[in-house]
């Protein structure tokens, strides 16, 4: 069993003041204090980024790229210094490649539109994986549907890991894209992603990692990884909603026709016809969601700020830590036991349904997800509809991994 006093403290890493920094977990639910479990659906937002959102208001609201004036022009900074600071984060030399976007199912969106206009046409094949978040199977199936390509789904094996034999074997020079998640939303499988894409390059197939869940959970770097295309939304990264980040290769997105056409998009409009802008403007049509771009800056500073590899570190203890104690509850199945996972614990329990099993845990205070997590699929291929799932981030700790155990134990006894 861990430690359970085991906290990492370091200089840049105080557990108690990086707690505070979250306002809300300080809520009570239903007079019982707040453990938040619910990371992978959405993550809690830091008071700089709270304050960041509010200061924008209070101070900056303007449009960007359209004004002369003073709030116009530090609005247009502000927005474009985080342009600057997304592809520092994750490692992109070439700042016009990060476009924003509502979130990573637009960039995907975004992609699909690509690849349909310019790329796939009958007989191609497209490859993904059976733990792809419908965001990243929809799209490819709208895109089959519309050019007669042809869906390829990499098989799932009964831990909860890529059969990479089956991958291997699945990349020809039929494939035109390999879209795959880094880490699955609904098992927390860490897929071996630098050797999937290398494999697919030497075919010269590029490929789409959806990064949504690895993104605020490990350090993850575009150069080193040399994807193609990289999603990410920003409120799983401790940001606002409705912003995410599309990165592609400068290459690609100049190819692409614009996925979406209005104002800011344009260099020129004649009745006649229209230039576009070059990359990133010409992705980005119309008012953008400039607070969520802002809010988002403020929450890459402040993951910046953190001693990382200790909040990680305290992370994956607690992920560890709730492993252990909640497989040793009879009738408790945990789904998805890969060697390598990140943040994720998948349950069920027989003869509970995982709505139940939320909605017990919410009495108790503790919010986890329950449902088929947007991986119909998925869940098919290991028997069950929905699962209960606890997703954990740095500023979780020890006292929720026990709540969340005690109060499964108090409903299964509650069931019988
Ligand atoms: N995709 C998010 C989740 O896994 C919403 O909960």
């Amino acid at each position: 069993m861990s430690d359970y006093h085991a906290v990492i403290e370091t200089p840049t890493f105080n557990f108690a003041k990086t707690r505070a920094d979250f306002p809300i977990l300080a809520t009570q639910v239903r007079g019982k204090p707040l453990s938040y479990l619910d990371n992978g659906a959405t993550a809690q937002k830091p008071k700089a980024v709270i304050e960041a959102v509010e200061r924008y208001y209070r101070s900056e609201n303007s449009n960007i790229h359209r004004g002369v004036h003073y709030l116009s022009e530090q609005a247009t900074n502000a927005y474009e210094e985080a342009r600057v600071k997304v592809a520092g984060f994750i490692g992109a030399a070439d700042s016009d490649e990060v476009i924003f976007l509502r979130g990573a199912t637009e960039g995907i969106n975004l992609v699909a539109h690509g690849f349909i206009e310019t790329v796939l046409s009958e007989g191609d094949e497209i490859l993904i994986t059976h733990m792809e978040h419908h965001a990243n199977i929809v799209p490819w199936q709208i895109a089959a549907e519309k050019t007669g390509a042809v869906l390829k789904v990499v098989p799932v094996l009964d831990n909860g890991e890529l059969d990479l034999e089956a991958y291997a074997a699945m990349l020809s020079e039929r494939t035109k894209l390999v879209s795959i998640v880094h880490v699955s939303n609904a098992l927390g499988t860490i897929n071996p992603v630098q050797g999937m894409i290398e494999q697919a390059h030497a075919q010269n197939i590029p490929v789409l990692l959806d990064a949504c869940q690895s993104v605020p959970h490990m350090e993850v770097d575009v150069a080193d990884l040399d994807c193609d295309f990289f999603v990410f939304s920003g409120h799983k990264l401790f940001g606002p909603t409705g912003i995410g980040v599309l990165w592609g290769k400068r290459s690609w997105l100049e190819r692409f026709p614009p996925y979406q056409s209005g104002g800011d998009m344009i260099e020129r409009v004649d009745f006649e016809g229209t230039t576009y802008k070059g990359i990133p403007g010409k992705f980005e049509a119309g008012t953008p969601h400039i607070e969520g771009v802002i809010g988002l800056a403020a929450a890459i500073d402040y993951v910046n700020e953190l001693d990382r590899s200790a909040a990680l570190a305290h992370e994956h203890a607690l992920l560890v830590d709730a492993t252990e104690k909640l497989s040793a509850v009879d009738n408790l199945r945990v789904i998805g036991k890969a060697a390598d996972k990140a943040s994720i614990l998948s349950f069920v329990i027989e003869d509970v349904h995982p709505h139940d099993i939320g909605t017990f845990l919410d009495a108790d205070g503790v919010a986890i997800r329950a449902g088929h997590h947007c991986t119909q699929p998925l869940l098919k291929r290991f028997g069950v509809p929905a699962t209960a799932r606890a997703s954990f981030a740095f500023y979780n700790d020890f006292e929720d991994v026990d709540r969340l155990v005690q109060a499964v134990v108090k409903m299964q006894r509650f069931f019988g």
